[in-house]
């Protein structure tokens, strides 16, 4: 069960942040409430949920889940592959000490939390344009140490490995076609996304209830026959700035 979750408030210049997105200029207002309804779906659910102050300096800080990896028995503090994100750690690091031991990913290592899908004790480390193989393997040795098992998986298209799979509970990973045929994934039971629904793959697990995007009929229909309690939170605000669910929280 997670019991706590670490957030960040997006700032006046989050549309500064990365993007390849192309839907438009995000709204700042908007992100806000979405951002509040974030909170209080992850409240709802039991959790604490800690909001750090923006950081003007990072307009892509709020996407707590890239600077930091937090699992039951240590955190890490990230290298991030962008060189306009590295630096973002430092401001989670006190508040991360109070609830584990801090290690780090050290350069020429690279590691976006977004990368890193945790399912149960079990670690799969995306290889993608952020996260590198000196970084993966620096990873590898620190999960190792805390008793976690990893492996390396490609991520061929996508920002991150989480904007194609989750793990959605039940031994169950909701995935893109494209990833579902990778052998890492062969044990588990999938939820093939449609073409069409694809951004819905970053859905959040989160004590047995299912946080997705809002509209995205075909996939909730799919995930329904999980017989879990599902919330859709509107984050069209945060999609414009390559984001989703996931990447706004760290949970633990
Ligand atoms: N805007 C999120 C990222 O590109 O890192």
């Amino acid at each position: 069960m997670f019991t706590h979750a670490i957030t960040r408030l997006p700032g006046e210049n989050f549309a500064d942040g990365l993007t390849t997105s192309t839907l438009g200029r995000p709204n700042y207002h908007l992100i806000l409430k979405q951002h509040q309804a974030y909170r209080q779906a992850l409240q709802s659910l039991g959790l604490e949920v800690i909001l750090l102050p923006a950081e003007s300096a990072y307009p892509d800080a709020y996407f707590v889940e890239d600077p930091a990896i937090v699992t039951p028995n240590l955190a890490v503090i990230t290298c991030p592959g962008a060189p306009s994100r590295q630096g973002e750690g430092s401001t989670l690091e006190p508040v991360l000490k109070q609830y584990r031991p801090v290690v780090h990913i050290d350069p020429p290592g690279t590691v976006d939390g977004g990368d890193i899908l945790m399912v149960e004790s079990h670690f799969f480390i995306g290889l993608s344009e952020r996260t590198n193989r000196e970084g993966a393997a620096q990873l590898a040795k620190l999960l190792a140490v805390a008793g976690h098992t990893s492996e390396t998986v490609l991520v061929a298209s996508g920002l991150h490995l989480k904007s194609g799979v989750n793990f959605v509970g039940k031994d169950t990973l909701l995935i893109t076609s494209s990833l579902a045929d990778n052998p890492a994934f062969v044990k588990h039971k999938k939820i093939l996304l449609d073409p069409t629904e694809e951004y819905a793959a970053n859905t959040l697990y989160i004590n047995d209830t299912l946080l997705m995007p809002e509209g995205f009929p075909k996939t909730h229909a799919k995930l329904d026959r999980l017989g879990m309690r599902i919330i859709e939170l509107d984050v069209s605000e945060v999609r414009k700035m390559d984001g989703g669910l996931t990447c706004m929280s760290l949970r633990f």
